[in-house]
């Protein structure tokens, strides 16, 4: 089925607003999505790119008992300092808002009332854990106790972290309240389900039949999930945080942080754009793309799509393209064990380096398995690549225009074969470019954006200009006017990715407008057309800072093992 869409809808994960944002969330959601939005952006087309702080659910509301202060201060803390770490690293929301917003609490009050009205929901009565002291019923992140696979004595309602085991909180030996610390009692509680299964065969055709060109992770996890067979899922929650559920006899029940969050995407886009959000929602002709990790597949691939079938005017996503995870020097990333490379504190330690950590991160991006950030590859990918032939090639062309030509573009002579073969390679890269582009391979695409710097950066050794200005006046012309091309077709092509090493070349060539369609053209640049002076594109990173960097995680690790043997 080739369908003809007018416009991209872009939306990326809510990151929960119950700690800072690192380079794990940055690899796998947001840079690519990033990349994705400039790239339809330079096209000329239109997108809406939608981001947004998560702000409900259990962790969060843990948190602010623990630390003795409200949910609410809790996210607005982190909130505006994920915000920042994202306007920082240049990811291009056009709108970052949050899921405790009055606009969104009515737009998922809303959603559900209106599922309910239909009669999506089933109601059902069970008993769950329930704490007298506190007087409140209790979520599975609420119960501890030991781990029957295990022995672990301090395992979760939901999870043991010790062993890694998935259990229900009925499973725990001696279940204890994390409230109060007294023991719960069963009670009965009525919540609202989602009837998943009976949505089974529509995700079997929707999901396996028409969109066998989803990536293989998250095609391979769907049809695991539909083969395991679907269940009904609770949308509603016994708690004192998050959207209330819309019904009479609903006290002190909420919205499944899960139900209510992907709605999030609805509510940023009304908060966006009052008067035209169905358009983004609503009409067929506009494509939905999630970019999500890989521990929310399910929900973006079929709890979500359920929820807007269900509804029935909403469209649905065309692809979910999932990264898998990062991990960094050899082990999971973790926000409690504070294992981790947090973004607001790369931008003290490297300021003005946000390139280098989104080139570093799409370079070795999770697109196909879970990869591995180290320090050590950090530095040789900047000192090798970006410097030594990216920076090297712009500079060296700069500098040389400069030196021979007064800074202006020189005239363009005959070309001879090697200049030609040069251009061919040049086009075919381009080729591949976009195609690389188009199916999410982002990694791939940078490949291809770093072979044109090469070409340029091999065009210049072995054409030497800097020796033939002495005997031969016009090639040198030539080279320099086609290698000054050269440069102008990198800032294109590395905008998507290195936005601000693209806008500081443009700057360095005087020469703001760029778009992609020029991309492999050679006239970019007139002759004449007056450059500015050289600066450099990027610098070295040298051994001290890396090592540095190397021993605050060391310091982790160390402080980690303690705690543990305690
Ligand atoms: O996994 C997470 O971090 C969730 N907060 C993602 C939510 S995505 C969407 F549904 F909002
Ligand atoms: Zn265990």
């Amino acid at each position: 089925m080739n369908k003809q869409f007018k416009r991209t809808l872009i939306t990326s994960a809510l990151p929960y607003a119950n700690g800072p944002v690192h380079i794990g969330h940055l690899a796998g959601v947001y840079l690519p999505a990033d990349i994705y939005a400039r790239y339809l952006r330079l096209k000329g087309e239109e997108v809406l790119f939608i981001g947004g702080s998560d702000e409900h659910g259990v962790p969060i509301a843990l948190k602010a008992k623990a630390e003795n202060v409200s949910p609410q201060e809790i996210v607005d803390t982190f909130h505006y300092l994920i915000k920042k770490s994202f306007e920082d690293f240049g990811i291009t929301f056009d709108i970052y808002s949050r899921t405790t917003s009055a606009i969104h609490y009515k737009t998922a009050s809303d959603f559900f009332k209106q599922l309910y009205d239909k009669g999506k929901f089933i109601e059902k009565v069970t008993e769950q854990y329930y704490d007298e002291e506190a007087r409140q019923f209790l979520a599975d992140r609420y119960i501890t106790g030991e781990c029957p696979h295990c022995g672990n004595e301090h395992a979760y309602g939901d999870q043991c972290e010790s062993c890694g085991t998935s259990l229900s909180p009925t499973e725990l030996i001696h279940p204890k309240s994390a409230i109060s610390g007294s023991i719960p009692v069963m009670k009965e509680t009525k919540h609202w389900y989602l009837p998943l299964d009976q949505y089974e065969s529509w995700l079997r055709q929707w999901i396996l039949e028409e969109h066998s060109e989803w990536k293989p992770n998250v095609y391979g996890q769907c049809k695991s999930w539909l083969d395991m067979g679907l269940q009904p899922r609770a949308v509603s929650r016994d708690l004192d945080w998050g959207v209330p559920v819309p019904l009479d006899n609903a006290k002190g029940k909420v919205l499944y942080v899960w139900f209510d969050a992907p709605i999030g995407y609805i509510s940023n886009t009304i908060e966006y754009s009052p008067n035209d959000w169905e358009k983004w929602w609503k009409k067929e002709d506009t494509r939905m793309i999630h970019f999500i990790g890989k521990d929310n597949i399910v929900f973006h691939c079929i709890v979500f799509p359920v929820m807007l079938k269900a509804e029935g005017s909403f469209i649905l996503p065309e692809n979910v393209p999932a990264n898998e995870f990062l991990n960094l020097e050899g082990d999971k990333i973790s926000t409690s064990r504070n294992w981790a490379v947090w973004l607001h504190e790369y931008m003290e330690d490297f300021p003005g380096k946000q390139d280098v950590l989104r080139y570093v991160l799409t370079a070795n991006a999770p697109e196909t398995k879970d990869n591995d950030f180290t320090w050590k590859d950090f530095q040789a990918r900047n000192n090798n690549e970006l410097v030594a032939i990216f920076g090297n090639f712009v500079n060296r062309a700069i500098v040389l225009t400069h030196k021979y030509f007064e800074g202006k573009i020189p005239p363009c002579g005959e070309l001879i074969d090697y200049d030609r073969e040069t251009l061919k390679e040049i086009s075919d890269t381009k080729m591949r470019f976009d195609n690389y582009l188009e199916t999410f391979r982002f990694r791939e695409a940078l490949k291809e954006a770093m072979n044109l710097a090469r070409i340029g950066n091999k065009y210049l050794a072995d054409t030497e200009p800097w020796k033939l200005i002495k005997s031969d006046v016009p090639r040198t012309s030539t080279l320099l006017y086609l290698s000054m091309q050269m440069v102008a077709n990198l800032a294109i092509a590395f905008e998507p990715f290195l936005p601000f090493s693209s806008a500081k070349i443009k700057r360095l060539l005087n020469q703001p407008h760029l778009n992609w369609s020029q991309l492999g053209e050679i006239d970019l640049l007139p002759t004449g057309h007056a450059i500015n002076a050289p600066e450099l594109l990027f610098e070295k990173i040298e051994d001290e800072a890396i090592e540095c960097q190397i021993r605050k995680l060391f310091d982790t690790k160390k402080l980690n093992e303690l705690n543990e043997t305690k």
